[in-house]
């Protein structure tokens, strides 16, 4: 959601920020724009689509000095005068911004009303605010600052001041925001993505900052608080790997991370198994401690992936687990037993829901602890302890590998802090044999593909472990081939929604679960008997000669690290088919940074 790069220093500025904008396309965006300085002058450019078009427009600049942004409408419509970057007034300043602007209205009748605007969003009042406060200051710290006590909500800025061209200020709130550190200069991003070629550190911001960059002869940096007292900050290398974000030798990034998935697995069981032994952080065993119920919050697939732990946590570690949807949980929060300890589950660690219920839980001095792919995220950050789940670079919008490390991980926590007979780590092992399998014969899902997804509807169905396997193969297919594909509990179905089942209606049933496997069958028949088209997914031990993808056995609780893999390939497929844009489906974006 909205990508940002600023960049100030000896670098070349167009090209920093026009590979920082591809770089962060997989976040999802519907326009794209930069601002650039040329002949001494900076200049806009910008358009709606993609990153491209962007390219095409920009002419040829040698600039030390550069912002960009790749817009995901909130306020206003998508066009090219919404775009960012926006000026101020009499154009003094030009900014771009990640967020929303909770009292933008309110600000612009009591403040600016005296101003015409030239676009319909919340972030050209920003732009308004610092110059009217420049105007009053004659100072940009302050202004900004005083900007930043008036405006309600999330942001991340990236301000230039058209007056000094050696300078480049950064304001942060909520959404994400980094500022790569090298002698060369500065890189500020929404995430890494745009400092992989240049810097080797990186600085993260904390909310209320300020950040004034200045290349005047020797680079500096400062930040301050709100009032203007100068903070402390950290530098932090960078680990991950520009070889590491490529597509190589793939059409899509979503079948390289689909194919990723077993090197994964195993990754995991060398991070975490020691000598056959499981080892954890004092700080992850800290937040355990005393609990006496889990609340696991989380959202998307993230989600899906939660509800299984439940499972583990209750079966293997014996711990009461609720799981909420973070969005729900902000708003709608439950009664808490007396001593819960809050377990956030997500990808990129900066999803703006699950981030809002930290702040809260935190508030409420509850324990946290959040199961993330990145260790530098936002959330990973402010937890009182953090699992990374080794999965690597996840870019396709559509989640695959991160769900499959997260219950990985989620499994090996619950069997730390419980007991079952299963040998974790040659299960886990197996499981990523059986993957390497599945995903061999990609081209068997391929041609199901096409002989299932032939209508604009699809169910899937299980009970217990498949039940959330169904509702993850669902959110997968609907997210990119845009069939409208739903997961339910197998028993529900007749309680209202075989009502939906007509001749042809693709119905796929998991089943890998030898108690409940004859239930999810009679299920299966029942819609059968009316029309619909069936697909089995199965584990060998449990299958029938008709069932169309059939998995070697594995541990009940590995399950569904396994049966999720023909879903993902059937909506990988689904999508070709559809002819979508795979990796970056419309409408969506790969980090959610606005509640
Ligand atoms: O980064 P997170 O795991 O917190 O993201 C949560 C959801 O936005 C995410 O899982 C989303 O549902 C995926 N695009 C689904 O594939």
């Amino acid at each position: 959601m909205c990508g940002i790069v600023g960049s100030l220093g000896s670098f070349n500025a167009k090209e920093v920020v026009l590979k920082g904008l591809e770089r962060l396309e997989y976040r999802g965006y519907d326009s794209a724009g930069l601002a650039l300085l040329q002949e001494n002058k900076i200049t806009v450019f910008k358009d709606t689509g993609r990153v491209k078009n962007l390219i095409s427009i920009t002419p040829e600049v040698e600039s030390h000095i550069g912002i960009g942004h790749t817009r995901w409408a909130t306020h206003g419509k998508v066009t090219q005068s919404n775009s960012h970057p926006h000026y101020s007034m009499n154009e003094r300043f030009i900014l771009v911004h990640n967020g929303v602007i909770e009292n933008s209205r309110e600000l612009k009748e009591s403040r600016l009303s005296a101003y015409n605007f030239r676009t319909e969003t919340d972030s050209e009042v920003v732009a308004y605010l610092i110059e009217y406060y420049f105007n009053k200051y004659n100072n940009v710290n302050d202004a900004i600052r005083k900007t930043m006590s008036l405006i309600d909500g999330s942001y991340a800025l990236v301000i230039i001041d058209t007056e000094d061209h050696h300078k480049l200020y950064a304001a942060k709130n909520k959404s994400p925001l980094l500022v790569g550190v090298s002698a060369e200069g500065y890189i500020v991003g929404s995430d890494i993505m745009p400092l992989l070629d240049h810097c080797k550190q990186f600085i993260p911001l904390e909310d209320g900052s300020l950040v004034e960059m200045g290349m005047n002869g020797d680079f500096s940096i400062a930040i301050y608080d709100v009032i203007g007292k100068e903070r402390d900050y950290e530098l932090h290398d960078i680990v991950v790997n520009t070889s590491d974000i490529g597509k190589g030798a793939y059409e899509h990034y979503m079948l390289k991370e689909i194919d990723e998935q077993a090197s994964v697995v195993r990754r995991i069981i060398s991070e975490y198994f020691k000598d056959d032994k499981l080892v954890l952080d004092d700080k992850v065993q800290k937040v355990f401690d005393g609990r006496d119920r889990i609340y696991i919050l989380a959202a998307g697939t993230s989600a899906h992936a939660g509800y299984v732990a439940k499972g583990y946590f209750e079966k293997i570690a014996g711990i009461p687990t609720e799981v909420h949807i973070s969005s729900e949980f902000i708003y709608n929060t439950p009664a808490l037993t007396q001593n819960p300890l809050f377990i956030y589950i997500s990808q990129s660690g900066e999803t703006a829901d699950s981030r809002a219920c930290l702040v809260k839980t935190k508030e409420m001095g509850y324990p946290s602890l959040t199961i993330t792919n990145v260790a530098t995220s936002t959330l990973a950050r402010e937890s009182d302890a953090y699992v990374d789940i080794f999965a690597g670079p996840e870019i396709a919008v559509a989640s695959t590998k991160a769900y499959v490390a997260s219950l990985s991980v989620l499994l090996i926590l619950a069997n730390y802090f419980g007991k079952s007979d299963m040998n974790l780590k040659q299960e886990l092992s197996k499981a990523a044999g059986i993957m390497d399998d599945i995903i061999n014969k990609k081209e068997v899902v391929n041609k199901l593909a096409k002989e299932m997804l032939t209508k604009r509807n699809a169910f899937f169905i299980g009970r217990g472990f498949d039940y959330y396997i169904a509702m993850e193969a669902a959110l997968k297919l609907k997210e990119i081939s845009y069939i409208q594909a739903e997961g339910f509990a197998a028993g529900e179905l007749k309680h209202g929604t075989i009502a939906l089942i007509e001749e042809d209606t693709p119905v796929s049933a998991i089943i890998t679960n030898k108690e409940i496997n004859l239930n999810t069958r009679s299920n299966l028949s029942e819609v059968e008997s009316r029309g619909a088209k069936t697909m089995v997914i199965s584990m060998k031990s449990l299958s029938r000669p008709s069932d169309q993808i059939i998995i070697d056995d594995v541990d009940p609780m590995v399950a569904p690290m396994v049966a999720i893999i023909p879903c993902q390939l059937l909506a990988y497929y689904g999508a070709i088919i559809q002819g979508n844009d795979v990796d970056k489906p419309r409408n969506l974006a790969k980090s959610v940074t606005v509640e």
